[in-house]
């Protein structure tokens, strides 16, 4: 180091030293001079040393010469002979570590030449500071080190020597180390560390000492280094986690890859000893594959199916390992969240199927079971059946319903039910299931056969062939199977008479009706017979109808003239008085047919006559009349030959013929002798006046009182007697049927007969005849079903037949 800076104190030990040496110099003459003077510093006066006369010196050419070193230290002062410092004077420059150093001169005269020896003593100062070889000492200790290592220091040099080299080491107050100096042969001290506590690197990664190297010289120099210690890291910590459980809640079917938590775990060393590894510790096996925990981050995702209804909560150790394996640990407590999705499911635990429709209201035909798999609200479930049925569902005992009909069943109207149950749970969003419950109704004998007509009328025309089917009947019975079968017959009863089996059968299964025998008209015009269905149940139910067969007429019958009597009957004249004006009534012809309508509607021609142009016949009413006066010259007998024909079709007809006598006297008539037939035919013309006779009186005795029984009764217009001659009933055929309103003759009334029975002068007074019953010619025949059940109503019961 420089010398420029001495204090002065430095100064004056170093003149003190050079007064000193100067006392022990002779021969040649020795200087000691410490280093590092000033140039121009005076050595010492070596002109007096020598003895030389210092006048003498500048011609002597004196001057110093140094020993084979080409550098001149110093030089002499001519003037006054004073050795001087010309240059400066280092001693480490000049011999390093050497423990003397001396520097040789020679003072050379010449004239006469002259060698002077001078040796110069270089003293060293403490001029230099120990210095370290660099300024920072790095070293690395490991935290794991024991206590009571030892780290070796570099030294510190000092270029001086002696006192002035390294004499001590310091070190600066520190928590782990302290120093130890040890001084080796040659008195060269060196230090070392010495680890008093041991480092923790997760306190302090890195300290820095200040180490301080002190000579011995004065003033003391310090040279300083910087220890960097550097802790290295040990795997001393175990990686902690942040919580000692970690609990999350995870919803279920939450996907694959759901990060549930993260956890986390810190370890404090470095490095590799600091890389935490995760891992789950241990799982029960079937869940092993559950969830999945990243190594690095610490995430727990989800990595398979999450069932609530599998598993609700997991319990789950987590390591965390660091590189070199220490390990803690840490549970993972999952919490599976129930989410709605299981649909409720429905059971059918029995069902009484099927059921007979005769249940009555209220009973229990089904039980139902309700599941839901699903926890907390998420399994309420209600349950409901469709509307429009006749069954509810009513909740037993926890998850059962029993199902009950709430009506009356008719398996004729709906004979099946699909019942849909629907279950709905209350999760949001609900989840709702539903099952069909197909339901029979069994059948009951519950129902009648039901005719599909209140009645029924059949119409068969008369001379029928038999066997031939007159009508069918049919019944209905909604039941089922045999409860429904139909079979067909017929009540006992009698028509006529006779059983309705010997006129009617019918087809036990088709209701087909067909007659048996051959039916007349004339005989009888309807009758009723009563169908009975069945049905084939047990008990069996029945119904009956009544079936009104209606013979209709054929023109099978000619017309049948009463009166004038069939031929050969002479004496049935008639007697016309000659003063007879023009049209007045003469006589009548009387004539039925058994048939009716237009087959039995009559008409009335002259087909051959005396005088055509005297007699003329009602077409309807068979009335002759004259057409003129009667003169004198007219024939006093007259003959008519009269057709009677009736409407059908084809018509039948017949003939009479009818005498005439225009007379007022019958005595007057003497060929009425001749006219007269053989003694016989007298005899019985006789006894038939008697007959016929007696036959009016009653007769007319009886329809006076048939009369009188009907005026009380009711008055009925059209129901005219005028007391005029009534043809006794007697004259009508037995076959003649009579219908009210059919247009054929009412025996009771519609008719006055002109008996020759003696009164010449009465006159005809007809009653307002049959005509108005009387279908005229143009009209039809035509009835209908309603006339029919009129008649009946009239004529309750039993088939009318002729009087
Ligand atoms: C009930 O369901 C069955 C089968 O689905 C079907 O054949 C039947 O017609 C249904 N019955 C009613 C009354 O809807
Ligand atoms: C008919 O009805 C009866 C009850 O009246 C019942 O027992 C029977 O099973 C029914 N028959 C059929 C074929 O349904
Ligand atoms: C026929 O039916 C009537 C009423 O419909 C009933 O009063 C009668 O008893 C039945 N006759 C028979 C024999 O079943």
């Amino acid at each position: 180091m420089g010398y420029k800076g001495f204090p002065l104190a430095s100064l004056v030990f170093n003149i003190v030293l050079f007064l000193r040496t100067m006392n022990f110099a002779y021969g040649d003459i020795s200087f000691s001079i410490p280093e590092e003077m000033k140039r121009g510093s005076v050595i010492g006066n070596i002109a007096k040393d020598v003895g030389l006369d210092v006048s003498r010196l500048s011609s002597r050419k004196g001057r110093i010469d140094t020993e084979g070193n080409s550098k001149r230290y110093c030089d002499i002062n001519l003037s006054n002979g004073d050795l001087i410092v010309a240059e400066r004077i280092d001693r480490e420059a000049l011999c390093g570590k050497k423990p003397s150093c001396v520097l040789k001169l020679e003072l050379v005269l010449e004239n006469p030449l002259e060698l002077h020896r001078i040796t110069l003593h270089i003293q060293d100062i403490n001029d230099n500071s120990p210095l370290f070889k660099n300024y920072i000492i790095k070293m690395e200790i490991r935290e794991s080190t024991i206590k009571g290592a030892r780290f070796s220091l570099d030294e510190a040099h000092d270029a001086d020597i002696g006192e002035n080299g390294v004499k001590a080491y310091t070190l600066e107050r520190n928590d782990n180390f302290v120093l130890n100096v040890e001084t080796k042969s040659g008195g060269r001290k060196y230090c070392e560390l010495v680890l008093e506590k041991e480092l923790d690197r997760e306190n302090e990664q890195e300290m820095n000492v200040l180490l301080t190297a002190l000579d011995g010289g004065f003033p003391q120099r310090s040279g300083t280094v910087v220890i960097q210690v550097t802790v290295l890291d040990a795997n001393d910590n175990a990686p902690v986690f942040s919580q000692a459980v970690y609990k999350a809640r995870l919803l279920e079917n939450s996907p694959i890859d759901t990060v549930v938590v993260t956890v986390s775990a810190t370890d404090a060393d470095q490095g590799v000893n600091g890389e935490v590894r995760y891992e789950l510790d241990h799982i029960a096996d079937k869940n092993s594959n559950m969830f999945s925990l990243d190594q690095k981050t610490g995430d727990v995702k989800v990595n398979g199916p999450i069932d609530y209804e599998e598993e609700s909560s997991y319990e789950i150790r987590i390591s965390a390992k660091d590189g070199l394996g220490l390990a803690s640990y840490s549970t993972l407590m999952i919490d599976i969240t129930d989410v709605n999705d299981n649909e409720p499911v429905i059971y059918l635990k029995s069902l009484n199927d099927p059921i007979p429709e005769n249940v009555s209201p209220g009973t229990e035909v089904g039980i139902i079971n309700v599941q839901d798999a699903d926890s907390e609200h998420n399994r309420q479930v209600r349950c409901s059946i469709q509307q429009n049925v006749p069954f509810k569902l009513v909740p037993s005992i926890k998850n059962y319903y029993s199902l009950v009909t709430t009506g009356q069943l008719d398996r004729e109207l709906v004979s099946e039910y699909n019942l849909t149950i629907t279950a709905t749970d209350e999760g949001s969003p609900p989840l709702s299931s539903s099952k069909t419950v197909q339901l029979s109704v069994a059948d009951v004998n519950d129902n009648p056969p039901v005719f599909e007509e209140q009645s029924y009328s059949a119409y068969v025309t008369e001379n029928n062939k038999p066997g031939s089917t007159l009508c069918s009947v049919t019944a209905r019975d909604p039941d089922w199977r045999q409860n429904g079968t139909v079979i067909y017959s017929l009540l006992p009863g009698e028509v006529n008479g006779a059983p309705v089996s010997s006129y009617l059968s019918v087809n036990g299964d088709t209701g087909v009706i067909h007659a048996v025998r051959s039916f007349d008209y004339e005989q009888f015009r309807s009758f009723k017979v009563h169908v009975m269905a069945r049905d084939n149940g047990s008990p069996p139910f029945s119904n009956n109808v009544t079936v009104c067969v209606f013979i209709t007429d054929v023109n099978d019958n000619s017309p049948q003239i009463l009166y004038p009597a069939p031929e050969g009957n002479s004496f049935m004249t008639e007697l016309i008085p000659k003063a007879a004006h023009g049209g007045s009534l003469v006589s009548k012809v009387i004539a039925v047919d058994a048939d009716s309508g237009q087959n039995a509607w009559l008409s009335y021609h002259i087909v051959k006559s005396t005088d055509p142009g005297l007699f003329i016949i009602g077409l309807h009413s068979g009335e002759i009349r004259t057409q003129r006066e009667i003169s004198e010259s007219d024939s006093m007998k007259q003959n008519l030959i009269v057709a009677v024909k009736d409407n059908g079709q084809p018509p039948l007809s017949a003939t009479c013929a009818m005498y005439l006598l225009i007379s007022d006297n019958l005595a007057e008539v003497p060929e009425l002798k001749d006219m007269s037939y053989d003694e016989g035919n007298s005899k019985l013309t006789f006894y038939l006046i008697i007959a016929l006779v007696s036959v009016s009186t009653f007769f007319l005795t009886f329809i006076i009182v048939i009369l009188g029984v009907r005026f009380c009764r009711r008055r009925k217009p059209r129901l005219l007697f005028d007391g005029a001659v009534a043809i006794p009933s007697a004259y009508l055929p037995p076959n003649y049927a009579e219908v009210d309103g059919t247009g054929t003759l009412r025996s009771t009334y519609n008719y006055d007969a002109y008996l020759t029975t003696g009164s010449r002068t009465s006159d005809f007074k007809f009653v307002r005849s049959y005509n108005d019953n009387t279908l005229p010619a143009d009209q039809i025949l035509r009835k209908s079903p309603t006339d029919f059940a009129d008649v009946f109503g009239e004529l309750e019961g039993s088939p009318e037949v002729g009087h």
